[in-house]
C-alpha cells in the first residue's frame, strides 16, 4: 500500500497548499471572513497526492471537509496561517489557494462588545495582514522551486492577475473572475487562465476537480 501510495510523478516532492478562507476575530464571538469555500484549495490537494505527492494542507475554516491522504494544520487567522506555511518549509512547491483576509481587526476585543446604549456602533481598526504568497516568493533561501498563485478578480482579470505575479515574485499566478454572475465564488466550477513567464493560457470552464487535475499535472512537469 506505501508503495502504491508514493507512486507517480510528484512521488518523493513535497507540496504546501493553501486553502480556504482567514477569520479575523472582532472579539471572541465575532470574527470577518469571505465566501471562499476551499473548494478549489481542497480539489488541488487531493490531485497532488493522487499523483503521489506528499502534501501539507494548511487549511482556514472552509466549508468543505479536507480530503484523504494529506497532512491537514487546520488555522483562523492568516497570521497562523503565514506560520504554519514556514513551520511546514521546506517544500518543492507551494500553492496559494487560500482567500486570505487582507486585513485583520487591530483593536479586537478581549470579551464580546456589548451595545453601549448611545447607538453609536463600535469603529474597528484594521492593520494589513502579512502577504503569505509574496513571502514565500521573496524568501532569500530555501524557496520552494515552484511558487504558485492564484488571483480572484472582478474586473479586468488578465491586467491585474499579470500585475500581482510580477508584484509578488511567484512563478504563476493562476487567475480567475469571481465577479458575482459568473457564480463562481462558492461553487462547483472554475474558469482559469494560467499565467507564466510565457505567458497566459485560458482553460474552458470546467469542474474544480478537473481544474485541479490539469493545474497538479502542469506542478508535476514543472517539477520533474
Ligand atoms: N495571498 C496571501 N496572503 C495574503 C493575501 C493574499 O498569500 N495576505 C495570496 C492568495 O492566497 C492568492 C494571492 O495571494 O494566491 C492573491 O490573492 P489576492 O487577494 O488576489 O491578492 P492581493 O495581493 O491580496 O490583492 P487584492 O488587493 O486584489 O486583494
Ligand atoms: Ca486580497
Amino acid at each position: 500500500v506505501q508503495d502504491a501510495l508514493q507512486a507517480g510523478p510528484l512521488a518523493g516532492k513535497h507540496v504546501i497548499v493553501t486553502s480556504g478562507p482567514t477569520h479575523e476575530p472582532i472579539d471572541p464571538v465575532r470574527y470577518i471572513a469571505n465566501r471562499s469555500s476551499g473548494a478549489q484549495g481542497t480539489a488541488l490537494a487531493r490531485a497532488l497526492a493522487g499523483l503521489g505527492a506528499k502534501v501539507t494542507f494548511v487549511t482556514g475554516p472552509a466549508s468543505v471537509p479536507p480530503p484523504e491522504g494529506v497532512t491537514v494544520v487546520r488555522v483562523e487567522t492568516a497570521a497562523q496561517m503565514l506560520g504554519a506555511v514556514q513551520a511546514a518549509l521546506p517544500a518543492d512547491a507551494a500553492v496559494f489557494a487560500a482567500a486570505v483576509a487582507d486585513w485583520r481587526v487591530q483593536n479586537a476585543a478581549q470579551h464580546k462588545m456589548k451595545k453601549d446604549g448611545s447607538g453609536q456602533p463600535p469603529a474597528l481598526q484594521f492593520a494589513e495582514n502579512p502577504d503569505i504568497l509574496a513571502t514565500v516568493s521573496q524568501m532569500q533561501a530555501g524557496r520552494p522551486r515552484l511558487v504558485v498563485g492564484f488571483a480572484a478578480e472582478t474586473e479586468k482579470v488578465l491586467d491585474h492577475a499579470t500585475a500581482k505575479r510580477l508584484r509578488k515574485g511567484c512563478d504563476w499566478i493562476v487567475a480567475n473572475d469571481v465577479s458575482p454572475e459568473t457564480g463562481i465564488m462558492g461553487g462547483d466550477e472554475n474558469a482559469v487562465t494560467l499565467i507564466t513567464d510565457k505567458g497566459a493560457e485560458s482553460w474552458p470552464r470546467t469542474g474544480k476537480d478537473m481544474v485541479a487535475r490539469r493545474l497538479a499535472e502542469r506542478i508535476a512537469e514543472a517539477l520533474a
